[in-house]
């Protein structure tokens, strides 16, 4: 009698879970603009270009990315968060599933205010890799998945375009040591494995410089 109540109430549970999960998101513009405006402006800006470049541009992203990373920050049940960082981890605490969707509407509509590139050197051994690869190290080109120029494909692979280059280079070696392990298939952990600090610097650069 016990097991067939819990097994009932565990039933229950995950059905309106998978109700939840099937009903159409509600994006409140509105609501993700007041949230901007009151807790992201701190270090993203409120449109979302933000001014230090430890704090990654939002603007013009690509929603479901951002979507991807909101959850990603949230720990899921006892486990930690796959993509571990604790600023973030604060930020998205109080945030409903609904908050994270309109968010994520609300800057991918922004309009970016690119970062600058200015180093010649590594721009050009940057547009290298970005376009061609490293057949000897078996690292693909980063256009097949980020784009030729940049603005990232839906709903899986992110603008890189324009963001500042401090960010790209640290997620980079995030991927490689795996402090961030989040990225599906290990896409990105494989390719950053194989890249040196030098070859990390140098695309960096290039894809801020990318309009
Ligand atoms: C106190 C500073 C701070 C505040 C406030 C903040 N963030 Fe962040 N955010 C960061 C930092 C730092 C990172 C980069 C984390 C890392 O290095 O992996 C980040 C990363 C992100 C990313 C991942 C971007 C990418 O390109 O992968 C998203 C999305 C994001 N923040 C959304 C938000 C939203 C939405 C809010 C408001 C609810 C917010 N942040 C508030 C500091 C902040
Ligand atoms: C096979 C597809 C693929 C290729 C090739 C690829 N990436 Fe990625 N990359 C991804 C995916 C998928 C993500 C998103 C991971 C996630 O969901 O968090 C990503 C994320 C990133 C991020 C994090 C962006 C952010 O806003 O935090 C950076 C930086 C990055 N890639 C750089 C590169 C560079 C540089 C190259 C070329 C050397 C490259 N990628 C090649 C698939 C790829």
């Amino acid at each position: 009698m016990m097991r067939t109540t819990a097994l009932a109430v565990l039933l229950a549970a995950s059905f309106s879970a998978t109700a939840a999960e099937g009903a159409k998101p509600k994006i409140d513009l509105a609501k993700a603009k007041e949230i901007a405006e009151s807790i992201c402006v701190g270090c993203h800006g409120a449109d979302g270009n933000s001014a230090a470049a430890a704090n990654p541009h939002l603007a013009g992203q690509i929603p479901q990315y951002i979507y991807k990373q909101l959850t990603n920050f949230k720990p899921a049940g006892d486990k930690p968060a796959v993509r571990d960082n604790a600023i973030m981890a604060g930020m998205v605490a109080t945030l409903s599933d609904e908050d994270m969707q309109s968010l994520a509407a609300y800057f991918s509509q922004q309009k970016l205010k690119p970062a600058a590139a200015s180093d010649e050197q590594l721009i050009a051994e940057g547009r290298k890799l970005w376009r061609m690869g490293d057949f000897d190290k078996g690292v693909p080109a980063c256009s097949g998945c980020h784009g030729a120029t940049g603005a990232g494909l839906p709903a899986q692979y992110p603008a890189l375009a324009g963001q500042f280059a401090e960010y790209t280079e640290d997620q980079l070696k995030k991927f490689r040591s795996g402090e961030r392990a989040n990225d599906p298939e290990k896409m990105m952990r494989t390719i950053a494995a194989k890249l040196s600090d030098r070859q990390m610097k140098a695309v960096a650069e290039y894809a801020a410089g990318l309009r």
